[in-house]
């Protein structure tokens, strides 16, 4: 069995004390609620004061990016030495962001995937296609490339024990959320690539978010899908009441 992961990506939002305040009322606000995993992506200065307040809690820390280098002459990075050590267990790579503001590439992904693995950090792979791509009919295509590219060289154990965000490009920020029969079509494809290119082991226990314009309201359909394993959840993860309604309706969800 699965368990499903509903992670927060914050994105540029929160400075430390505002993420401090947010991560105090939302570990109050999901106690119990233990069926799901619950991560959070705060901005770099916030971890190490999230840190401290999630302490032996349920939930756990994310970065939203990092280089693969260990440390050196790279002004501006951060190290998966680092965020190992400021107590992430988390890594989103390849957000659509990072690919479309910051030039990252696939092979980029590749590189960062690996360099996390190595220093003990899971890795959120985010792929997905744009509207032009999907609108042409490239859907699969698109998100093959990604997924074949961004884990090539990976061992079965190592897939096995990934999240993977699909997050059509489309979705994310625009309130246009994927239907959950579209999301769960890209979902059971990654699976059976992944099966296909790592075995049965590693489809059965790789999990697959759907990511765009994930909201409390409709959580529960997408999250009822056989092959969506959790959200990677950008604007609705900034209110404490939110996030916390996509994590309950998760939960009901795993449930049914
Ligand atoms: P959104 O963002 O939930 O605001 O659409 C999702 C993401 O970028 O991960």
């Amino acid at each position: 069995m699965r368990r499903p992961i509903i992670a927060g990506n914050w994105k540029m939002y929160k400075t430390p004390a505002e993420a401090v305040e947010f991560v105090t009322r939302l570990r109050e606000a999901t106690t119990g609620l233990d069926g799901v995993e619950i991560v959070v992506a705060p901005p770099f200065p916030a971890l190490a004061p999230v840190r401290e307040v999630l302490a032996g809690s349920h939930i756990g820390l994310a970065a939203q990016n990092m280089f693969w280098e260990t440390e050196g002459a790279f002004t501006g990075e951060v190290s998966p030495v680092m965020l190992a050590e400021t107590g992430c267990r988390y890594v989103i790579l390849g957000h659509s962001e990072r690919r479309q503001y910051f030039g990252e590439t696939d092979a980029n992904v590749n590189h960062k995937v690996r360099a996390a693995l190595e220093h003990g950090l899971v890795p959120i792979v985010c792929v997905g296609e744009s509207l032009s791509e999907r609108e042409a009919g490239l859907t699969e295509k698109v998100v093959t490339t990604q997924v074949e590219q961004c884990l090539a060289g990976l061992s079965s154990a190592a897939v096995a024990g990934l999240v993977i965000a699909y997050e059509p490009v489309w979705a994310i920020g625009t309130g246009r959320t994927a239907s959950p029969d579209d999301a769960q079509e890209v979902n059971a494809r990654i699976r059976e690539l992944i099966g296909s290119l790592f075995g049965a082991d590693a489809a059965a226990l790789v999990r697959i978010q759907y990511g765009g314009s994930v909201k409390p309201d409709n959580t529960r359909e997408l999250m009822s899908r056989p092959d969506i394993d959790g959200a990677l959840v950008g604007g609705a993860s900034l209110k404490v009441e939110s996030f916390a309604g996509i994590v309950r309706g998760c939960e009901e969800a795993a449930k049914i």
